[in-house]
């Protein structure tokens, strides 16, 4: 029998899935290897397992396709985490299910293109005895062990042009604008955003806000004759000694969604400052369309060393992005804490160097 692999995306969607399903398929082809499509993330592992071939010329033309054609899922049997990020263990027989219809599919290994909790599925997946190459799939950029992941570059690349947007209406209207963007614990969006984008005020999880803070930072640039002001916020921001903002209740077998945070900010800027202030809410719009050129080149590039990893027998490890080098890591080296940003760091200082706030002194 011809060598095959399997290849499944977990968690939420972003551009650059299909540029990394192309080229595994592509890089697999080549060897005379098959691929077959594991359907709807690790649920379609679960019987009736739910599969397909992966042609060769399938992939003609999906560099640039944003989604995924496997689909995906981010709840569902093989919840790794809930809550605010609570590691749970997948129960055992679901794994067992899922390693017996691996076998039956006869892959020889699969590929888990995955954010921090399909990794950790994947993870024990690995250690229930499934070959498993992990692939660092996330628009937070949370993951460790990697300098980055795919779909960062093509959701900052979107929480960019939705700030130049903003600047335009809130200059014209004298007003403060708060733009929210995704980042449950990490502010990597917000922060490469706001710098790229111009902002005045960065709100993230790895800094409690204060309202007294932000709204001096108003006052300053009012003194200084703009009469307008950028706000970006996390999703996952909070004030200090504050809660997250989460939207529907809570279900148990999933994480909490987030939600919220920037009307929250907006309101109370509003009510302290008295100027008029508007809210928009990114969302999945930061999800959607086609990836960026550095997120096509580093998907390309993932997706064939993910390969050339099952090729040289290397399971349990994921492809880490280490410039300029594509290498392999263990998985556990990426799942076992979520890489934030660092409240010290260059970007951080870089933006205080700009005047920017951080809304905490
Ligand atoms: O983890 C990626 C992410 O985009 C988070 O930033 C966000 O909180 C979450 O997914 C939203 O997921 P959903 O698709 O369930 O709304």
């Amino acid at each position: 029998m011809n060598t095959r692999i399997g290849i499944l995306t977990g968690g939420g969607d972003c551009p650059g899935l299909n540029a990394v399903i192309r080229a595994v398929v592509k890089t697999s082809a080549k060897r005379g290897w098959e691929t077959v499509g594991i359907l709807g993330g690790f649920d379609g592992l679960l019987t009736p397992v739910r599969s397909r071939p992966l042609d060769y010329h399938e992939m003609d033309g999906l560099l640039f396709v944003g989604g995924t054609i496997l689909g995906t899922s981010n709840k569902g049997r093989f919840t790794a985490k809930t809550g605010h990020g609570e590691v749970q263990r997948v129960p055992s027989d679901i794994l067992e299910e899922a390693k017996a219809n691996i076998e039956a599919l006869g892959l020889r290994a699969l590929v888990v293109v995955g954010g921090d909790g399909s990794l950790t599925i994947a993870q024990q997946l690995y250690e229930t005895g499934v070959p498993i190459v992990g692939v660092p799939k996330t628009i937070d950029n949370d993951l460790e062990a990697t300098a980055t992941t795919f779909g960062f570059d093509s959701a900052v690349a979107c929480a960019t042009d939705a700030l130049d947007r903003l600047r335009t209406t809130a200059e014209s209207h004298s007003r403060v604008m708060v733009l929210e963007v995704m980042g449950r614990y990490a502010g990597w969006i917000a922060v490469a955003a706001g710098i790229a984008g111009g902002g005045d005020v960065i709100l993230i999880p790895e800094i409690p806000f204060e309202y007294e803070s932000i709204c001096t930072k108003i006052a300053e640039r009012s003194a200084d004759g703009r009469r307008f002001t950028l706000v970006v916020v996390a999703e996952g921001a909070r004030e200090r000694g504050g809660d997250y903002a989460t939207v529907g209740g809570d279900e148990s077998n999933r994480e909490a969604r987030l939600g919220g945070m920037g009307a929250r900010v907006a309101a109370e800027i509003q009510r302290r400052t008295g100027q008029e202030t508007r809210v928009c809410v990114l969302g999945h719009l930061q999800r959607g369309g086609a990836p960026t050129t550095f997120d096509r080149l580093i998907c390309t590039r993932f997706g064939t060393r993910a390969v050339q990893l099952v090729a040289e027998e290397r399971f349990g490890c994921m492809v880490a992005f280490r410039p300029p080098d594509m290498v392999g890591v263990k998985i556990t080296e990426a799942i076992g804490r979520l890489r934030q940003v660092p409240a010290d760091g260059e970007w951080v200082l870089t933006a205080r160097s700009l005047g920017i706030s951080f809304g905490d002194r």
